[in-house]
C-alpha cells in the first residue's frame, strides 16, 4: 500500500485517520495520536450554530496546538447558511480542512435534522456542502455512513453528489445510521463508493488489529483507513501499523504488547496536555477518566482501579493514585 497520499493538494504521511469521536477527540488527545504518527487527525463534531452564536463551549473546541496539523474539523447542522458561515470561522482559526458530519445517529443531532438525517435528504445534502465549498478556500471532506437504513442504502448517490459539490476526500462508515455502532460492517458498499467517485475514499467501521487495517484497505482499495473505537486508550496502534506500512510482520505486530514505560509516559503526558488545554483541575481530571478506563484495559486489577480513577477529583490525587498503581505492579 502506498504510504503518502493527498487530499487536494495537502499531503499526508500515511494513510492512518484518527475518527472523530465525540468527548475523546479533543486537542490534547489529537496530539498524542500525532505523536505516535497518526496521518490525520480528525475533531470531535462541533455545532455550527455553536460557533455562529460564538457560544464559550464551543468556541474552546476551536483551540488547537500546531503539533495537531494536519487537523480536520469535523461541523454538523443541517442550514446551509449557518454552515456557510461557522465554515469561514474555522477557515480563519487556521485549521487546513473541515469535514461535515452525514453520520452521526444520536438523537440529539438528527431530531433537528442533522448528522444522520441528512443522509435522508440528499438534495440538502447538496445544498449544504455547496454553499460550504464555495466559502472557504481549504478542503472540505464529508463523513458518511452506508445509509440511513438497511432498506436505505443510498451511499454512492451521497458519494456523487459531494464530489460534484467539490468535496475533495470522503470518509465511508460501513454501517447505517439506523445500526449505530452495532452489527456487521458492510465493506462492500464502502468499496462500491470507491469505484464511483474519483476523490479519496477513507474506509472505516471494525478496525481492531493491524490484520483488520489491511482487510479493509484491500477489500474496498480505500485510500485510508479509519480508526475510532480501538485507539481508545491505544494511541501507540497507529505506530504499529505505521511500522506494518515500513514492512514489518502485521500478526507479530499484533501480538506486540505495549511497553509499561511507554504506556505511563504516555498517560502522563495526556493528562499534562488536558491540564494545559482545559486549565481546570476537575474538568482535565474528569476528562482524562475515560481515557484512563481505556489505557487501563487488560492491564492488572483494571476493575479496581477504574473505580479508584471515578473518585480523583483533583491533580494531586490523580498522581498519587497512578504512581501507586504504576510502581505496585509494573
Ligand atoms: C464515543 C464515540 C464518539 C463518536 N463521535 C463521532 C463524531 O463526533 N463524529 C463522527 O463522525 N463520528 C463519530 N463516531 C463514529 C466514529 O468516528 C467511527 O465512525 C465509528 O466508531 C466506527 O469506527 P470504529 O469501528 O473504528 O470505531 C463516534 C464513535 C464513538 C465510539
Amino acid at each position: 500500500m502506498k504510504k503518502t497520499w493527498n487530499i487536494a493538494s495537502i499531503e499526508l504521511e500515511n494513510p492512518v485517520v484518527l475518527a472523530p469521536m465525540a468527548g475523546y477527540t479533543d486537542s490534547p488527545y489529537r496530539r498524542i495520536c500525532r505523536r505516535f504518527g497518526a496521518g490525520l487527525v480528525y475533531s470531535d463534531l462541533i455545532s455550527s450554530l455553536g460557533i455562529c452564536f460564538n457560544n464559550e463551549k464551543t468556541m474552546h473546541m476551536l483551540e488547537f496546538d500546531p503539533e495537531e496539523r494536519p487537523v480536520n474539523l469535523q461541523l454538523f447542522g443541517a442550514i446551509p447558511e449557518k454552515m456557510a458561515i461557522a465554515s469561514k470561522v474555522v477557515e480563519k482559526k487556521g485549521f487546513e480542512m473541515l469535514d461535515i458530519n452525514m453520520g452521526c445517529p444520536a438523537p440529539k443531532i438528527t431530531k433537528n435534522g442533522c448528522g444522520g438525517a441528512l443522509l435522508k435528504d440528499p438534495m440538502k445534502i447538496k445544498d449544504i456542502l455547496q454553499a460550504v465549498v464555495e466559502s472557504v478556500a481549504i478542503p472540505v471532506t464529508v463523513k458518511i455512513r452506508i445509509g440511513y437504513s438497511r432498506d436505505h442504502i443510498n451511499c454512492e448517490e451521497v458519494a456523487q453528489i459531494a464530489q460534484e459539490a467539490g468535496v475533495k476526500a470522503i470518509a465511508v462508515h460501513g454501517s447505517t445510521v439506523e445500526q449505530g455502532s452495532k452489527g456487521k460492517k458492510n465493506w462492500d458498499a464502502i468499496k462500491a463508493v470507491k469505484q464511483c467517485v474519483d476523490i479519496p475514499v477513507i474506509a472505516n467501521g471494525g478496525v481492531k488489529s493491524i490484520k483488520d487495517f489491511f482487510a479493509i484497505q484491500q477489500y474496498t482499495n480505500a485510500d485510508a483507513v479509519m480508526i475510532g473505537r480501538a485507539v481508545i486508550g491505544r494511541p501507540w496502534f497507529f505506530k504499529l501499523v505505521d511500522r506494518a506500512l515500513d514492512g514489518e510482520e502485521p500478526e507479530l505486530l499484533d501480538r506486540e504488547k505495549v511497553n509499561p514505560d511507554v504506556l505511563f509516559q504516555t498517560i502522563y503526558d495526556h493528562f499534562d496536555l488536558q491540564l494545559e488545554y482545559y486549565g481546570d483541575e476537575l474538568l482535565a481530571v474528569r476528562e482524562m477518566r475515560k481515557h484512563l478506563h481505556g489505557y487501563f484495559h487488560g492491564q492488572p486489577e483494571s476493575c479496581r482501579i477504574r473505580d479508584q480513577v471515578n473518585k480523583v477529583k483533583n491533580k494531586k490525587e490523580m498522581l498519587t493514585l497512578l504512581r501507586n498503581y504504576q510502581n505496585t505492579f509494573f
